[in-house]
């Protein structure tokens, strides 16, 4: 992979203090970005931007709630007047916060949990979006990488009401982005991560479910937030110049 064109290039992560989002924030800064490290978690972010200055990169962490509105105005306003521009959105976070488990069935799921999973998993990344893109318009393009699921295509008959489709919702907002400015230089992709072995996805399951999801894949092999920083790196390099509008399953195979 050519990550040459990345070298001194900005990018903002949202959801950086998580799993995937703090191995993507790392990934980025080994490839020499600099890195706007945003969590509604701001030690676990500020922790993230510390390791990534320890090693001689630069980062900047931002203590932010993304279900608001205003805040994610404020924070756009920040990271381009700290960096002078963001190259690379990569909206990450995602509201597994309220907690899959409350993110049930049809019949128990309340209208608080369906809009906030919504204003955090897609109303955040639009409006990160529609604050940041002006930006890249004005510097003759830009990347967005949107992390989906592979939960807004395969349906869960016990949970993630709410998750699914608000993923499925990311996925068509990424393709319309990609649509609108695809001519004016920016690409904007969503990756569909399969399960990943992370924390939450730990204590959410028994190892014999684990065992019984990675057992369902082609590769039989558990996917780790590294596979899916690596895509997001490639997505944001020039290697991926020819590549907007797609929805990239990296979740070792499902059939
Ligand atoms: N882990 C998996 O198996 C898996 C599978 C498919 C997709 N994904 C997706 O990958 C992404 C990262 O997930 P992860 O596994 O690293 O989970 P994670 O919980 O480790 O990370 C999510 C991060 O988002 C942050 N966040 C939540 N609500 C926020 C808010 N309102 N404002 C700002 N930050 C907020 C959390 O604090 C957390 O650090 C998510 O979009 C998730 O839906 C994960």
């Amino acid at each position: 992979m050519n990550t040459a064109s990345l070298e001194g290039k900005v990018a903002l992560v949202t959801g950086g203090a998580g799993a995937i989002g703090a191995a993507t924030c790392n990934r980025l800064a080994a490839a020499g970005m600099k890195v706007a490290v945003v969590d509604v978690r701001g030690e676990a972010a500020e922790e993230v931007a510390t390791a990534i200055r320890d090693q001689g990169g630069e980062a900047e962490s931002y203590a932010v709630d993304l279900a608001s509105e205003e805040a994610i105005v404020s924070l756009a306003a920040a990271a381009i007047a700290r960096f002078g521009t963001i190259d690379v959105l990569h909206n990450n976070a995602a509201a597994v916060d309220g907690g899959y488990d409350r993110d049930a069935t049809l019949l128990d799921l309340t209208s608080e949990l369906w809009d906030h999973t919504f204003a955090v998993n897609v109303r955040a990344p639009m409006l990160l979006c529609r604050e940041i893109v002006p930006h890249m318009l004005e510097n003759g393009g830009g990347v967005i990488v949107n992390t989906s699921s592979g939960a807004s295509q395969i349906a869960s008959d016990q949970a993630r009401t709410a998750y699914g489709p608000s993923k499925a919702a990311l996925e068509t907002l990424t393709r319309y982005i990609a649509a609108q400015y695809g001519t004016q230089g920016i690409r904007c992709n969503a990756i569909l991560p399969g399960p990943v072995m992370t924390p939450g996805l730990q204590a959410l399951h028994t190892q014999e479910e684990l065992d019984a999801v990675v057992g369902r894949t082609m590769l039989r092999r558990f996917s780790v937030p590294e596979d899916i920083a690596a895509m997001v790196l490639f997505l944001a390099s020039d290697d991926a110049r020819q590549i907007t509008g797609q929805l990239i399953r990296v979740d070792g195979g499902r059939p």
